[in-house]
């Protein structure tokens, strides 16, 4: 009896205590800029070729239904909000975010996109990153007129923001054509150079805009994926001028952004090393339990590597065992091990620290 009423007192103080831990962590918002690995939706109301609004896009959502994601399911960010406790951020463009809905952050991020002006025109009417940062100037007017400006500025100043950039700028602009306008104009290391030096002015106008924990991830092995495996390779090996592109924008990404923190005197931006994140499963599937990293589940072609994810593709039965979803994207299950790798990864992976270690240093300032 005594020890049934401990019990009763113990499990009211535990639930006491999971309602101000959980209510303290809605407070968090998650703000998430960036190009198609981390689009939800945005697309969909735009004139563009770059959608994913047809099945079998979708069909692991919890809808079972094409949502705009380039996955069969979850993407990147929708996996850190899950993670986080949080409720998935809506697509900025949706009419549906308004209200309250405005705290839980927002997702600024558009298919096709780079981190130049000119990468993705091919899609016509996407999101560019400026545009982007634009549109979160607008939030933040929403987001005052509701809590207030200096409530809004704290928000904002507490939030989490994650930028996913960079790979366009390669697979859908200096490679998209032989002889393309970007490659006549620039040697490789020299447009690697010219990439980092734009990237820098998005990443400072991100902090002048008010953020404060940025979440910054490089490309992924761009000539591992079954796109290029088809266009580009001869005998399914990764493409080695695309590799070559990585090796050398990777490095210099993460030099930048050590250069910013160190001029803004604190490690605002995070570095999220997605190259060997998505490296350990392209190069070692079966230790990660898919049967294949080089042939996409959704596609047609060598490697289903051609063309799009159309209702007419051929399609895998179990998305579990692809590490690619479409030519392009990874599975959800893909996604989830890379961010697995973002909350508990060493610095090797995350740098200077992960995002469990983020969580906890915030939630003792
Ligand atoms: C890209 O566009 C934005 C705004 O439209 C502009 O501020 C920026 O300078 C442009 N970048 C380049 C490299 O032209
Ligand atoms: C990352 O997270 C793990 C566990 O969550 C922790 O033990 C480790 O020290 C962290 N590493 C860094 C560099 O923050």
């Amino acid at each position: 009896m005594a020890s049934c009423v401990v019990s009763i007192v113990t499990s009211f103080l535990c639930m006491l205590l999971v309602c101000v831990c959980v209510s303290a962590q809605h407070q968090r918002a998650f703000f998430v800029f960036g190009d198609s690995l981390v689009d939800n939706g945005n697309n969909d109301f735009l004139a563009t070729s770059a959608r994913a609004d047809a099945p079998p896009y979708g069909i692991d959502y919890p809808t079972h239904t094409p949502t705009g994601r380039f996955s069969n399911g979850l993407n990147i960010a929708d996996i850190i909000s899950e993670q986080l406790g949080l409720e998935p951020t809506m697509p900025y463009l949706s009419p549906l975010l308004t209200g309250e809905k405005l705290l839980v952050g927002a997702n600024f991020a558009s298919a096709g996109i780079g981190i130049l002006n000119d990468t993705g025109f091919q899609f016509l009417n996407i999101i560019h990153i400026y545009k982007q940062l634009k549109l979160f100037e607008h939030y933040q007017q929403r987001l005052s007129a509701r809590i207030g400006v200096e409530g809004a500025r704290k928000h904002v100043n507490q939030g989490l923001v994650l930028i996913t950039l960079g790979g366009n700028d390669f697979v859908n602009n200096y490679y998209l054509v032989p002889y393309s306008v970007r490659s006549r104009q620039f040697a490789l290391p020299d447009y690697v150079r010219y990439l980092i030096s734009e990237y820098r002015l998005i990443l400072r106008r991100v902090f002048d805009m008010g953020a404060r924990r940025v979440i910054v991830t490089g490309t992924g092995p761009m000539g591992c994926v079954p796109a290029e495996l088809a266009l580009r390779s001869r005998n399914g090996e990764c493409d080695v001028e695309l590799q070559r592109a990585a090796s050398l924008y990777n490095p210099q990404l993460g030099d930048m952004i050590k250069g910013l923190n160190q001029e803004i005197g604190s490690d605002v931006f995070i570095a999220a090393n997605a190259y060997q994140m998505h490296m350990d499963f392209v190069f070692n599937p079966q230790a990660f339990g898919f049967v294949t990293s080089r042939i996409a589940c959704c596609g047609q072609g060598p490697y289903n590597g051609i063309g799009l994810c159309t209702p007419l593709s051929n399609l895998c039965p179990n998305r579990n065992l692809y590490a690619f979803w479409d030519p392009f994207h990874p599975s959800e299950r893909a996604n989830r091990i890379i961010v697995q790798q973002i909350f508990t990864g060493s610095t090797d992976y995350m740098h200077p620290m992960n995002l469990s270690t983020i969580m906890a240093l915030d939630s003792r300032a």
